[in-house]
């Protein structure tokens, strides 16, 4: 595959003069992608029914005369007034029973039958007009589902539907009462239509409800997403995508997956780092101007395995974003950087949002490829270096990595549900095998526990809910080395205490008999060096111990290819044990210098560096913000 690059256009917010200037600098750019239409359901169909497709029509043709590609983004997000004064209920109540309201965009709940029916309407109209048009080689669904934490919904429509989704899944209302014990606390229920959504309640609701309610939020976002993809399918054969966002686990991006062709996902280093990112002050400083270096390869990765191989960053930030606390510009080069890095990670084409930044409105702050004022930004120089490079790089080709890294959704809802210990997050859990990974020079896949484990020298299950029996089957006959644990297999489907206690697992000699959380800062110091915290299993066993805590309690258990973590170890710790179950598996791992990264595809080993020094590599120098490749 040989990968291209794209930029987000917004024909609408221009005078339509500049039109044809602006697809010839695209294409003079060496653009191939342009991504159109995602917010323009106003200029669409500005009231029920009376359309405007003219203006649409026009730029379409204008973009495909330049030779570019276009991907059409359903308007999906951003239901114009005149909807929400036909249906006043389709908006989504928060946990509170808030409501949130018109004037920016994602003001839908999922349940909404009536919404639903007006995206089928308006997504159907589109394909049918752009479905064979030559030029329009791609679409996307929506935009950034559950961006601004709208999974969720506590509305009436999401009331009903929560009962009926109940019912079919545990037939009866009994049913239901012994899958959550309600008999605890008298919860019992003799009507699916006493059920009830899980806020508001006095305290904790039962978490068995609200992992259910969780599940079904997820399962709303994606028979709604399949509806679009439905109907796009009967008009055009071109492949579908959605963009996706960084750390968002509301919903399982593998179900949506699914139902599309590839996996897009929108990429700010800068935002994410100073936004959602869970590491320190020092951290942050250190790498303020190019983001953290394992954040966007973490979700290439992830995302690269929701498009079943099929990779694309639909937005890559330019220059400085608009919507962090602080939003400082990229260090000289990142932008490049990051490009590059995708590109080595899969990405079939990165595309740049966005092409000129807007004066008005809410992103008049946000960079673009061009300043307000039509001239370059900075971004649009980096973007002219990507595309010289990728003439020099030519075909990338992934390969299959040595370690599979399980990323499981409902594992994040389960620990959401009911943490424990209030510094559990699971994302951060998975996170940290990553980090370390990568730091060590090993490339992860990050894949689902349905994906295929053949062919992978080591599987890492960090932590899990609840193990199948298909999962737990692939586990059982893998023969590379496995790393389970903390906190794996703990609860049953039901969100109950399973029968033989965690972690259940066939080939170990091992049960969890207590376990204990600890408020940051609080460790509890290993014999070897190194500590573990937040979470510490008391572990019971007959199986070999390799690392125990100072006072004597099993941390790290193996027999054969098995080996269990009861506890989250400090990141030294982790990498000690990491490195001798690579070592045991044959895998090669080398100390990468701080900030820098390396990623092997068949034709390449591409190295950059994160950091604001030079490192040396393979007695190379690599400066800071730059990125090095080996030709194989
Ligand atoms: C994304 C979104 C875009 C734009 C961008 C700004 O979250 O899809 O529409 O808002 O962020 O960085």
């Amino acid at each position: 595959m040989k990968p291209v690059l794209g930029t987000c256009y917004y024909p609408e917010h221009w005078p339509e003069e500049i039109w044809v200037e602006d697809a010839r600098r695209m294409a003079e750019l060496g653009l191939t992608w342009v991504r159109i239409g995602e917010f323009a359901w106003s200029r669409i169909e500005p009231s029920e029914g009376k359309f405007d497709w003219e203006w649409l029509d026009r730029a379409v043709d204008v973009l495909a005369n330049a030779g570019l590609k276009i991907i059409m983004g359903t308007p999906t997000a951003t239901p114009p007034k005149w909807i929400l004064n036909k249906h006043p209920d389709m908006i989504a109540l928060d946990e509170k029973g808030i409501p949130r309201g018109f004037g920016s965009r994602r003001h839908y709940c999922f349940s909404h039958q009536g919404y639903r029916r007006e995206c089928v309407r308006i997504v159907e109209k589109m394909a049918e007009r752009y479905g064979s048009h030559p030029a329009v080689q791609s679409w996307q669904t929506d935009n950034e589902y559950g961006c601004h934490d709208t999974t969720i919904s506590y509305s009436q429509s999401a009331r009903e539907e929560f009962r009926n989704w109940l019912s079919q899944k545990y037939q009866s209302p009994d049913a239901l009462n012994k899958a959550w014990g309600n008999v605890f606390w008298s919860m019992e229920y003799s009507e699916f239509s006493d059920v009830d959504l899980p806020n508001l309640t006095v305290t904790e609701p039962n978490p068995s409800h609200v992992m259910d309610f969780r599940r079904f939020a997820s399962d709303q976002l994606v028979s709604f997403n399949k509806l679009q993809a439905d109907v796009i399918r009967k008009y055009s054969d071109a492949p579908l995508v959605h963009n996706y966002m960084g750390k968002t686990t509301d919903f399982d991006h593998f179900d949506v997956g699914a139902d599309l062709d590839i996996a897009s996902w929108d990429s700010y280093p800068i935002g994410f780092l100073e936004m959602i990112s869970s590491e320190n002050d020092d951290f942050k400083a250190e790498y303020l101007q190019q983001g953290d270096p394992d954040f966007q390869a973490f979700h290439h990765d992830l995302y690269r395995s929701v498009g079943n191989g099929r990779l694309w960053v639909m937005e890559q930030q330019p220059g400085p974003v608009n919507w962090a606390s602080y939003n400082p510009s990229p260090l000289d080069g990142m932008v490049r950087l990051w490009s590059l890095e995708a590109i080595a990670h899969g990405a079939e084409s990165v595309n740049y949002f966005r092409w000129r930044q807007a004066p008005f409105a809410q992103e008049q702050m946000h960079a673009g490829l061009l300043r307000p004022d039509s001239v370059e930004a900075r971004g649009m120089i980096e973007a002219r270096q990507v595309k010289a490079d990728l003439t020099d790089i030519g075909e990338v080709t992934q390969l299959q990595a040595p370690v599979a890294l399980i990323f499981d959704y409902p594992s994040q809802w389960a620990t959401d549900t009911q943490p424990q210990g209030a510094n559990f997050y699971y994302f951060n859990l998975v996170y940290q095998a990553y980090q370390v990974l990568r730091s060590l020079g090993v490339d992860v896949d990050v894949i689902s526990k349905e994906q295929d484990l053949d062919g992978y020298k080591i599987a890492i299950v960090p932590s899990l809910f609840t193990l199948d029996d298909a999962f737990k089957a692939r586990l059982n006959n893998f023969d590379g080395a496995v790393l389970a644990g903390p906190r794996f297999n703990s609860k049953t489907a039901d969100f109950q205490i399973p029968a033989n206690l965690a972690p259940d697992i066939d080939h170990l000699d091992l049960k969890v008999s207590r376990l204990e959380t600890l408020r940051e800062g609080i460790q509890r110091d290993l014999l070897t060096g190194g500590y573990a915290h937040s979470w510490i299993e008391e572990l019971e066993t007959s199986e070999i111990v390799l690392e125990r805590t100072s006072d004597g309690n099993a941390v790290l258990v193996q027999k054969d290819n098995w080996y269990y973590l009861g506890a989250w170890l400090d990141e030294d710790a982790y990498k000690r044990i990491i490195s001798s179950i690579l070592e045991s598996a044959g895998v090669s791992y080398e100390e990468l210098p701080r900030g820098v990264r390396k990623r092997e595809t068949k034709e390449h080993t591409f190295v950059w560096n994160y950091s604001t020094q030079s490192h040396e590599y393979r007695g190379q120098t690599i400066a800071s913000t730059d990125v090095i490749w080996f030709k194989k």
